[in-house]
């Protein structure tokens, strides 16, 4: 039977940044380690965050060695920075990589062996037991929402993203600051946004019963159709960066019913060719989700009258999602996006074993991700 919790405190708005000082000190918290990524880091950010924080009184130390699909060794270093500053919470301030390792980073302090040893599904995982350290996370993208999400999402050495999955690890708090995603440039907005719109489509087609999602995602979708375009033509619109924020976090919370077919090709995407995974997602998302109209159809119009659509059919709906990608600059399909079709076998094999699609509406076969990738890169 499903399970229903949405427990994670969101402190919301414009310049909600400047209460993490009081609120960590309120909560006994002295020696916050801020775990940014080397991006985030050469902008001004971090720094105006660990002053703030200082002026309420404690004592931050900064951790930025992540870049990219965050790797295990960002998760060693930050926890050998933790135990170095003797740090006593952690604040997660950046995108779903960033996020993801501040995660794994406080499992880690407080629990024994590897990382990887903890992985979800594993018939042998250690069990997520102990408590771990107080942390707080500050979304700077609208996409992942991994700072109401349960799941550290972590690659291997092979390149192969590992999730890491417990209640314990969300979020004790989370300051959800639109301010934070003004600065974003239209690539990483328009990549972004097509993460957080896939998890509000994929979570409301799912197959599991769970209305309570179902009516999360919708409204999620809804913010989001209108938010994107806006966000990335008119970046300075507080009002379209707040609306993405929310339908981000929105996507995240509804995915807790699960996700499907697009995003096990956006994962084996970014194990084969490095991609972002929004930007995956995004070059992915019609081609894949065609597959899902046929045993959906119901609810891909009622996707197509969310967003507005004057002829709401789920053809119509497809129209729309090319449309949407042309407008915000997103490549239509693979070739565009230059990835080579050299690698549609090792594509579909890893698309085949990644487990997003076990949610999926319709089974999905090895034969029928050879088929959508063959497309897209044709
Ligand atoms: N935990 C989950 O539930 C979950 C869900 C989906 C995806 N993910 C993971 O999240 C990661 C992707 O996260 P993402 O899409 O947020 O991208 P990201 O964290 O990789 O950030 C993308 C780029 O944007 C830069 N950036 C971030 N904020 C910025 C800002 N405000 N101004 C300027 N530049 C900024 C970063 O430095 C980086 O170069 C992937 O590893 C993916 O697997 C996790
Ligand atoms: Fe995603």
């Amino acid at each position: 039977m499903p399970t229903f919790s949405f427990p994670t405190l969101i402190h919301f708005g414009p310049g909600v940044r400047k209460d993490v000082g009081a609120h960590l000190k309120a909560q006994g918290v002295e020696r916050p380690l801020l775990v940014t990524d080397k991006g985030l880091a050469a902008l001004p950010l971090p720094k105006e965050l660990m002053d703030s924080v200082r002026a309420a009184g404690l004592e931050p130390a900064l951790f930025s060695d992540i870049a990219g699909n965050p790797v295990e060794s960002s998760v060693t270093g930050g926890v050998a920075a933790y135990r170095a500053h003797k740090a006593d919470g952690i604040i997660g301030l950046g995108g779903g990589a960033a996020l993801d390792v501040a995660k794994a980073i406080a499992l880690m302090a407080t629990h024994p062996g590897a990382l990887f040893e903890y992985e979800d599904g594993r018939p042998d995982a250690r069990p997520i037991v102990g408590e771990v350290p107080y942390w707080i996370a500050l979304p700077t993208t609208a996409g992942t929402g991994s700072e109401v999400g349960r799941s550290a999402v972590i690659s291997d050495a092979d390149h192969i993203k590992r999730i890491v999955f417990s209640p314990k690890l969300l979020a004790r708090a989370v300051f959800a600051d639109p301010e934070l995603t003004l600065a974003l440039p239209a690539k990483v907005t328009a990549a972004t946004g097509m993460d957080a719109l896939t998890h509000c489509i994929e979570a409301y087609l799912a197959k599991d019963y769970h209305p309570i999602c179902d009516g999360i995602a919708l409204e999620g979708l809804r913010l989001a159709a209108k938010a994107l375009p806006r966000c990335v033509e008119a970046p300075g619109d507080i009002q379209a960066r707040s609306d993405m924020m929310m339908a981000s976090m929105m996507g995240a919370i509804a995915f807790q019913k699960g996700l499907g077919l697009v995003h096990s090709c956006a994962h084996a995407l970014s194990t084969v060719a490095d991609l972002h995974h929004g930007f995956a997602n995004g070059v992915m998302i019609d081609s894949a989700l065609r597959f899902n109209l046929e045993s959906s159809a119901e609810k891909f119009e009622r996707m197509a009258q969310v967003v507005g659509l004057a002829d709401p059919s789920g053809e119509g709906f497809l129209v729309w999602l090319r449309e949407l990608k042309a407008r915000i600059g997103i490549p239509a399909g693979l070739k565009a996006a230059g990835v080579d079709r050299a690698e549609l076998d090792r594509l579909s094999k890893l698309a085949f074993q990644d487990s997003c699609h076990q949610n999926n509406p319709r089974p999905v076969q090895e034969q029928d991700f050879r088929r959508i990738y063959s497309e897209s890169l044709a």
